[in-house]
């Protein structure tokens, strides 16, 4: 089938619809395009596992706290149309922000304590932004399965938290990040660094892949000040936070004995460039 771009929600819904009828599912992946190898991991994923996928290209105003990170955020429409070209990508969704919020978006949603911690404490109204336009999209495809990237763990926790409150019948799956061959986290931010940050950044999964081993060593606490001490030591880089979570609640663990996978959770600034990346201790 030859991949269709869409810009309104009425074509849109009439081709799923008619596919829908027809007995079809449906996969889909929310983006916000400047697409890379993480993100076409996850349509060839909804490609193998539903008869037609959906990928929506949406720069979503609502969720950027800050107004020069939404000035900056890469734009490239076009390549990404190529590069989904290639892939088991039935349907591009790119609409305008009036088609996605005819009216002002004023919906609170309340995750408790998931939103409070790391990039929700350090990114104010970040999630709720997310949460109103996941579900606005939601909405408007009405998928059977939708697939995000691990990168985004917290992102992933409040979507399938989400889910559950508004009880919708959608199966939501997180898929592994994707790296560069040098272990960076595959970004659309990656695009904004400079050479020189460019060249430290790999130091982030670097230090990580050492707190795993620290981890039989020492106590979370100690391995949360080593890991900052160790990025920020390298001068480019500025650890905005670095946090040992419970997969599940994403509260702050303080022994290696409590119940649960524990994740890694970091934000850095490498110069204004804001990086996330995660690892799971698995002891
Ligand atoms: O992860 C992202 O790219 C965005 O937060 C998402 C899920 C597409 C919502 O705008």
């Amino acid at each position: 089938m030859t991949m269709e771009l869409l810009k309104t929600i009425k074509r849109l819904q009439q081709v799923l619809s008619r596919d829908r009828n027809s007995g079809l599912t449906i996969g889909f992946v929310p983006t916000m395009g400047a697409l890379h190898q993480g993100h076409l991991s996850l349509v060839e994923r909804a490609g193998q596992e539903n008869d037609r996928t959906v990928v929506s290209i949406f720069v979503n105003p609502n969720q950027f706290n800050d107004p020069n990170d939404l000035k900056n955020y890469p734009r490239t429409l076009e390549a990404d149309l190529k590069l989904l070209s290639t892939l088991p990508c039935d349907y591009v969704f790119s609409p305008d922000a009036d088609e996605i919020y005819p009216y002002p978006d004023t919906r609170k949603f309340d995750f408790g304590s998931l939103e409070t911690v790391m990039e929700g404490h350090f990114r104010p109204g970040h999630f709720n932004g997310v949460a109103q336009v996941v579900s606005r999209l939601f909405e408007i495809v009405g998928p059977d399965k939708a697939y995000f990237g691990l990168k985004d763990f917290q992102q992933y926790a409040i979507i399938r938290k989400m889910v559950a409150m508004l009880r919708l019948p959608i199966a939501v799956f997180g898929c592994d990040t994707v790296r560069e061959a040098d272990g960076l986290a595959m970004s659309s931010r990656n695009a904004l660094l400079s050479k020189d940050h460019r060249a430290v950044a790999p130091q982030i999964y670097c230090i990580l892949q050492e707190a795993q081993k620290e981890a039989r060593i020492f106590s979370p606490e100690e391995v949360k000040r080593h890991v900052t001490e160790k990025i920020n030591s390298i001068g480019l880089l500025r650890v905005e936070y670095f946090e040992i979570a419970d997969e599940l609640t994403l509260k702050s663990v303080n022994s290696w004995e409590e119940k649960g996978t524990k994740v890694g959770c970091i934000a850095v600034f490498a110069g204004s460039v804001r990086l996330i990346d995660n690892i799971v201790f698995d002891k």
